[in-house]
């Protein structure tokens, strides 16, 4: 994640310019990244009960830890600054990683609302189980692909803590990251160069179990329409290493591990990961379990709406043959006059427009603000989760509209 201005570094932008959104995304970045954490974003803090942080220890390996305690751990003691205090868990790396001038990434996300926000910043100050950070960059993100949880405290004395490090992911380390749909993922671009627009990124990422391919000590994993910053690929362009972090939701215990990834941008043969815009490998180097460290118990809520789409999707040959959806359609944007051969692996018409270099308006990216709301001229569109909101019949909102017939006309 870049400090204030440029709002992206050169692997952020380097994705962009790859994908055809650079233009859009300098444009928009204003309105979204901002130097400080607005009076709501400063209150969501304060309410939390977990927090996840991206951090990096000495040999410059990312990772990402979970910290907890009952809400009001975190203040925010001014729009620029958080004081944060809790103890890190037994084993955790964090516990080294917390110097003064470090950069760190936070991620405040409450599963269950499916709220989240984002910042970059550093340690100011340190004292005994707590510290502060100086925001340099935050921001709000969407819902999208998180799954809704609640969490409550369950202090069970009879838990004794436990690390078990590792180098190899065993088969029962497999299988729980196979079917996992939810985990964390940690990123930087620190050089030493003390460039301003170094940092840490610290994110979300979710998916229908299974989503992850896992074989031996490598994991393959989709990378879904998302914001378009590319905080975390676009790290991955400067240092190639993630720490990625998985939560146990039925023990109380973590899975840590940090390795070297790749990106993968060709996924027009990738069948498995339908809806994949492109996939990102991850090697493991070293691991640990933290076994019995979270004094909590989850209960799952329900899946992301947008997982329902991912899920969807696994059978989209399936169910393209029965809803006579085609796989691919001729789109004509009228205004630009630009013509062009849309495939489903392309996604919605909004990224699709894109790719074509047009900038057209959005906001939420998810079909609840109208901001990118066109006339249809011709053809028909389907959305993968219907938009909870009232269209004339040629309106349609592109963040969210794939074509539903082999011809497509849409006045842009
Ligand atoms: S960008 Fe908000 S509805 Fe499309």
């Amino acid at each position: 994640m870049a400090a204030k201005e440029p709002f992206f570094h050169r692997g952020e932008a380097f994705i962009q310019d790859k994908i055809g959104v650079k233009a859009q995304m300098a444009h928009f970045a204003p309105r979204v990244i901002t130097p400080e954490l607005p009076e709501q974003h400063q209150r969501f803090y304060e309410q939390l009960a977990y927090l996840f942080v991206g951090h990096v220890d000495e040999q410059g390996n990312p990772w990402v830890s979970i910290l907890y305690s009952q809400p009001g751990f975190i203040k925010a003691t001014s729009c620029q600054q958080l004081n944060i205090s809790a103890d890190t868990t037994l084993g955790d790396p964090l516990s080294r990683s917390l110097k003064k001038g470090a950069h760190i990434g936070i991620l405040g996300i409450d599963l269950a609302s499916r709220r989240r926000n984002r910042l970059s910043g550093k340690i100011n100050k340190l004292a005994a189980g707590s510290f502060d950070v100086t925001v340099d960059q935050a921001f709000g993100n969407c819902s999208k692909y998180i799954q809704s949880r609640s969490m409550r405290f369950t202090h069970n004395k009879a838990l004794v803590p436990r690390v078990d490090s590792f180098t190899q992911l065993d088969i029962k380390t497999q299988q729980f990251i196979a079917s996992a749909d939810t985990f964390f993922v940690a990123s930087h671009n620190l050089k030493g160069s003390k460039e301003k627009n170094e940092g840490v990124d610290v994110s979300h990422r979710g998916g229908v179990p299974g989503f992850i391919h896992v074989k031996d000590n490598t994991l393959t994993i989709p990378d879904y329409s998302g914001n378009q910053h590319f905080n975390t690929l676009g790290n991955f362009i400067e240092q190639p290493k993630a720490g990625l972090l998985f939560i146990d939701f039925n023990t109380h215990s973590v899975l840590m591990v940090t390795g070297s990834v790749n990106i993968i941008w060709n996924v027009e043969n990738a069948e498995r990961f339908l809806n994949a815009q492109r996939l990102w490998g991850f090697t493991l180097e070293k691991g640990m379990w933290l076994h019995n460290v979270l004094p909590m118990s989850w209960s799952f809520k329900s899946y992301s709406p947008f997982n329902k789409v991912l899920q969807e999707s696994r059978n989209t040959n399936k169910d393209s043959v029965e809803k006579n959806y085609p796989k691919s359609a001729r789109v004509h944007f009228t205004q630009s006059d630009i013509q062009e051969e849309w495939k489903d692996s392309k996604g919605t018409l909004l990224e699709f427009a894109e790719n074509k270099g047009l900038t057209p308006k959005f906001g939420c990216r998810q079909g609840a603000c109208g901001l990118c709301k066109v006339k249809l001229k011709s053809g028909k569109v389907r959305y993968d989760a219907q938009p909870n909101m009232a269209l004339e019949e040629d309106d349609i909102l592109i963040c969210c509209a794939k074509p539903a017939s082999t011809s497509v006309e849409v006045i842009l």
